[in-house]
């Protein structure tokens, strides 16, 4: 037996932008968003369209900090007008900031009580939430969940309720066009993981295993192509929607090993989330070549019959888009990446796999 359900409205195609208008009716908005440039131009676009913000957070910084949540949450609680739905414009970050916020709308002590895994207190409830998504990767605006990163205890935690799926997304592929080279590989890598992650996952179902089929296939053939023709709008259309339907393949299963993995190296090592989640992706699908089911059927379409050869492929791929493949590639030495190991086996993420991984070897990459 199993199910899937997935609430939010989804709105996409260039342009669409300027649907928010509709979505947004009459109600006083929060705007939650990036300080850099290009966002105080689309803010200024959106304000126009909307009138002005019953407030605005403006300083989201790429892996949102619960001290700073906290703080803009107070901020927020200061306003004049009480705003009844937020307006996320930027990527994960922004999204998942947003979730924070919407969830303090009576205050932050039932986002504390969500990261502690006490449950929502009675009377709470958060706001409505309009997703915008900026890159093509985290599918946060189609999952009930944000991350939050504590630096202070070196940890990250997950806010996670099913009331916190946004009430629309509105995807439009044009507002992705101005991110750099490096911001799109790592973005679309993490879209990709998101699809893999959710096939080899003991929560896939038939619903989430094609759209992580479909995602994982859109993406390994258009992301070296928009690498090769940043501004083509059809490959960064293409690239939306892969990101958005990975995103829908593991809001039904949640992620699994490679994430588990991923936190302690963004959190010790600096490394980018998508990267992070990503180059473990070959030995991971390696440590799967007999993989049977749903699991294998699905990875045997996107990789063809041979999982091992798969796995190479991958590499090749991954090693083409100047992707380091080895632990010690990111600092991380043979001692460290047995404890991330054991630590990310038994995570709840880590739990979530399907396989079982006492060790992992780097792949070495075949040339597509
Ligand atoms: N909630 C979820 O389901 C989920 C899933 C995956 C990742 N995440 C989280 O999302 C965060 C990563 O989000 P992200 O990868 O989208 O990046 P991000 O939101 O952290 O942004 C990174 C940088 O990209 C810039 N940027 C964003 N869009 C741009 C654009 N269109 N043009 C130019 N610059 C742009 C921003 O200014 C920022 O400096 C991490 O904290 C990760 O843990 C959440
Ligand atoms: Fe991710």
């Amino acid at each position: 037996m199993w199910t899937y359900h997935n609430p939010v409205a989804i709105t996409f195609g260039a342009g669409c932008f300027d649907r928010l208008e509709a979505l947004v009716g009459e109600r006083p908005y929060l705007l939650v968003t990036y300080p850099d440039a290009p966002f105080t131009a689309l803010a200024d676009r959106l304000t126009q369209r909307l009138g002005p913000a019953a407030g605005t957070v403006r300083d989201v910084v790429p892996n949102p900090d619960i001290a700073d949540l906290s703080r803009q949450a107070s901020e927020i609680a200061a306003l004049e007008t009480r705003p009844e739905v937020v307006i996320a414009l930027g990527g994960g970050s922004v999204i998942d900031s947003a979730k924070v916020l919407a969830a303090s709308a009576q205050g932050f002590t039932a986002v504390r009580a969500l990261l502690s895994g006490a449950g929502a207190p009675d009377d709470w409830q958060p706001l409505p939430l309009i997703a915008m998504p900026t890159t093509a990767g985290t599918g946060s605006e189609v999952t009930c969940w944000a991350t939050v990163w504590d630096r202070e205890t070196a940890t990250k935690r997950s806010l996670d309720h099913p009331a916190l799926y946004p009430e629309a997304a509105v995807i439009d592929p044009e507002l992705m066009c101005s991110m750099p080279c490096a911001l799109t590989v790592s973005t679309g890598l993490d879209a990709l993981s998101h699809a893999l992650e959710s096939l080899w996952n003991r929560n896939a179902n038939p619903v989430t295993a094609t759209h992580a089929v479909v995602a994982a296939r859109t993406i390994l053939e258009v992301l070296p192509a928009l690498v090769a023709a940043p501004g083509d709008p059809g490959l960064r259309s293409r690239m939306a929607e892969a990101s958005l339907v990975a995103g829908l393949a593991f809001s039904g299963t949640r992620t699994a090993i490679a994430h588990s993995i991923s936190y302690p190296v963004t959190l010790r090592h600096g490394v980018t989330h998508g990267i992070a989640c990503s180059f473990t992706l070959p030995m991971i699908l390696h440590s799967l070549a007999d993989a049977d089911g749903l699991t294998g059927r699905g990875l045997r379409d996107i990789f063809g019959p041979d999982l091992r050869v798969g796995a190479r492929k991958l590499a090749g791929f991954l090693d083409g888009l100047g992707v380091r493949l080895t632990p010690a590639g990111y600092g991380i030495d043979a001692a460290e990446w047995e404890n991330i190991l054991a630590e990310a086996t038994d995570g709840p993420r880590g739990r979530n796999f399907i396989g079982a991984i006492t060790t992992l070897h780097p792949v070495s990459p075949l040339a597509a």
